[in-house]
């Protein structure tokens, strides 16, 4: 077996080793820039520490799949920020940020093609399943994607409609790479399922984490704007759970600061910083973040492996969810 970080090397030589030195450079090299900017590369993990558990021998089967994994997740970021209106993602500027919207939509637009085609190169014997399963999980990161746009427009929403938002544009993601990782590995159908709902669960927290690092991270390690979520109302775990307990006063406020428009995006960030102290709701976020993480271990603990094989994935797993960026 390999160590997480044998792993991330081989992830991040893959990465460089891309060739996309194609014509029309205006369409390529937002590209180029978006793999080569940084990330945590936690999806190919996700991928290649499922395999690994099953499997010892790495090659390009799994490796270029991995990749594919990667890629995608790249566009929906490029896509995403767009949508989000944000200019910093990775401690740089956007693609939206540096070349616009249109050049955005194009150069994702050839992300998400490529994914596929780096995905194609999964064993024969596999490829009917995981590109199936892969187009059913990127419908669902859209549809995850419109209902985050959507609920920027609503006063309240119920933590359930929440929670689905996020297993759709986040959580499926990591469960599809854990889930490719086994397929590929040789995994007997119930593991395969398990390791699916191991990489959901651990979305779920991962996405939550993430609305908790864009309100209170640094902005140097997060690598994004912080109180970006806050300025373009979206309905964070924060914001769904201050909305649910906050007694009238405080609701009064928070409705006045989501339809603010006087002030400055300072302002409505430190005020709605305040409501949420006053509620709480940190604390339920952290706690509910160590539940999902629990249920993720749950699974991983059901795979029928010693536990020796799950080490590595249940470690890094830990890790994520205690991150800072
Ligand atoms: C950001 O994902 C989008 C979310 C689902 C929260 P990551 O936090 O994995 O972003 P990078 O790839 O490390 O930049
Ligand atoms: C991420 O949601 C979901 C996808 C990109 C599919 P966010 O909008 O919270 O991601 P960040 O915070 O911009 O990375
Ligand atoms: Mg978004
Ligand atoms: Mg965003
Ligand atoms: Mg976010």
């Amino acid at each position: 077996m390999y160590t997480t970080e044998a792993l991330q090397e081989w992830i991040e030589k893959a990465i460089k080793t891309l060739d996309l030195s194609q014509e029309p450079r205006a369409l390529y090299e937002p590209v180029t820039y978006m793999m080569s900017i940084g990330g945590k590369r936690i999806r190919p993990l996700l991928c290649l520490l499922s395999y690994n558990m099953f499997n010892d021998h790495i090659s390009t089967d799994i490796l270029l799949p991995a990749v594919g994994v990667e890629i995608f997740h790249g566009f929906t970021l490029v896509h995403d920020d767009v949508m989000d209106n944000a200019a910093v993602r990775r401690g740089h500027d956007t693609v939206y940020k540096k070349w616009g919207a249109n050049v955005a939509m194009l150069s994702g637009d050839v992300m998400c093609i490529m994914a596929y085609r780096y995905l194609c190169e999964i064993d024969d014997r596999h490829r009917r399943d995981v590109l199936k399963l892969f187009g059913t999980i990127a419908t669902q990161v859209c549809e995850g994607q419109q209902f985050d746009m959507d609920y920027e427009h609503l006063s309240v929403i119920e933590e359930s409609e929440y929670l689905k938002m996020i297993e759709l544009k986040t959580a499926v993601l990591l469960a599809a790479a854990a889930k490719i990782g086994a397929i590929a590995g040789g995994a007997a159908a119930q593991d395969v399922e398990h390791l699916y709902h191991f990489g959901r669960c651990l979305g779920m927290a991962f996405q939550i984490q993430d609305d908790l690092l864009d309100a209170y991270g640094n902005s140097d390690t997060f690598g994004k704007t912080i109180g970006g979520d806050i300025v373009t109302n979206k309905k964070t775990f924060l914001l769904v759970n201050a909305l649910k307990t906050a007694n009238n006063t405080q609701r009064q406020e928070l409705e006045y600061w989501l339809s603010d428009k006087n002030h400055s995006p300072e302002e409505k960030i430190a005020r709605m910083l305040d409501i949420y102290e006053k509620t709480n709701v940190r604390e339920t976020a952290m706690r509910t973040i160590n539940s999902y993480f629990e249920q993720a271990a749950k699974e991983l603990s059901a795979v029928t492996l010693a536990d020796e094989r799950k080490e590595e994935l249940r470690n890094f797993a830990h890790q994520l969810i205690n991150r800072e960026k």
